[in-house]
């Protein structure tokens, strides 16, 4: 049996459409300036006919192609989402057949923390020699639940997908994982539906999350790195979700870690929910910011709210 889940390969996809702030300054009343300085975000990706499962697809295809594995060597793939294609089936079994792969294939639904989420559970199935390769995507195609009339919301969402192989090793890979829950936080963070009434928008109280953000995910932090005996110093890089640039340098600093070890990405990406993570690690694998047998911090918080971290050794 493997001691740890190690990732073998990333990959992510962004759909080639971008908006600009000063495009979406044409149609609500907001400014590149407002929203640069209180979101850092200045452009996010938008889908025109892309479903969740085909930005997945081009995830998966890169993840594996830097895994140097075959589809069909997978023994489960794990795709977490907010936006399904369909109600069902679900959409990791589209992606099954889209990729050629014959293993079992869920979805996984925790919002911004699902990738943590899904990581978290490939992990189990990996350490108890249930699972020796599996393939653990986020894809979102949010801008299909974005009111892009209410300027509170629709500045901060995009879309895209990221993935990772992650393989048994005894070499390294996830050291400590935490995920949690607390379900009494609906009214702050919504998607104003359910199955009598299909369409629905996110709806959201943005203060109320930031605080709760910043404060759920740095006490994680300080526990994640004091459950593995270890200090922020010893991080090469945190690969946090990315949802506001001042949650970020917020965490960052009351962890006590520069910004220059912090990986953001959602200056370009804005904030794709479960794909955040996964699409920041593969740029920052991809450019060579992130090397072989570094120690990461990933961490993620979304509606529920569920949030959750993972240390690994990459
Ligand atoms: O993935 C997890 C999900 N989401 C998050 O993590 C988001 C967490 N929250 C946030 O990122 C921030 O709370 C926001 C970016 C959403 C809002 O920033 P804020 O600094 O908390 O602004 P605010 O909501 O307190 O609004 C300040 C002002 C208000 O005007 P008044 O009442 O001061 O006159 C808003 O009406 O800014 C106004 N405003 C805007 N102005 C221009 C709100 N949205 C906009 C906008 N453009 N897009």
């Amino acid at each position: 049996m493997s001691k740890f889940a190690r990732i073998i390969g990333t990959g992510s996809y962004l759909p080639p459409e971008i908006v600009t702030n000063n495009d979406l300054s044409k149609t609500i009343d907001t400014s590149d300036e407002w929203i640069s300085s209180r979101t850092g975000i200045k452009q996010r990706h938008i889908v025109s006919t892309e479903t969740t499962c085909d930005l997945a697809q081009i995830a998966a295809e890169n993840a594996l192609e830097m895994a140097g594995i075959k589809s069909t060597e997978l023994d489960l793939i794990i795709l977490a989402t907010t936006t399904p294609d369909k109600i069902f089936p679900a959409t990791a079994t589209l992606l099954q057949t889209a990729i050629g792969a014959t293993c079992p294939a869920f979805d996984l639904q925790a919002v911004c923390a699902g990738f943590i989420f899904a990581l978290t559970t490939a992990e189990q199935y990996i350490k108890t020699g249930a699972a020796e390769k599996v393939l653990v995507i986020g894809s979102e195609t949010l801008s299909r639940i974005v009111d892009w009339n209410d300027r509170s919301t629709a500045i901060l969402f995009g879309d895209g997908a990221g993935a990772v192989v992650l393989s048994g090793s005894n070499e390294g890979g996830i050291l400590h994982s935490k995920i949690l829950s607390d379900g009494k936080y609906l009214s702050a963070l919504q998607v104003n539906n359910n199955y009598i009434n299909q369409t629905g928008f996110i709806q959201m109280s943005g203060n109320e999350v930031f605080k709760i953000a910043v404060s759920s995910l740095s006490t994680l932090a300080e526990e994640t790195l004091k459950s593995c005996g270890m200090t922020a110093e010893q991080l090469d890089w945190m690969v946090p979700h990315q949802a506001n640039i001042r949650i970020i340098v917020a965490i960052a600093k009351r962890i006590k870690t520069p910004l220059d070890k912090v990986i953001i990405t959602l200056d370009k990406h804005g904030n794709t929910s479960a794909a955040s993570i996964p699409l920041a690690l593969d740029v920052a694998v991809r450019d060579g910011r992130i090397q072989k047998g570094q120690t990461l911090l990933l961490e993620g918080i979304g509606a529920g709210f569920s949030w959750g971290s993972v240390l690994l050794k990459f």
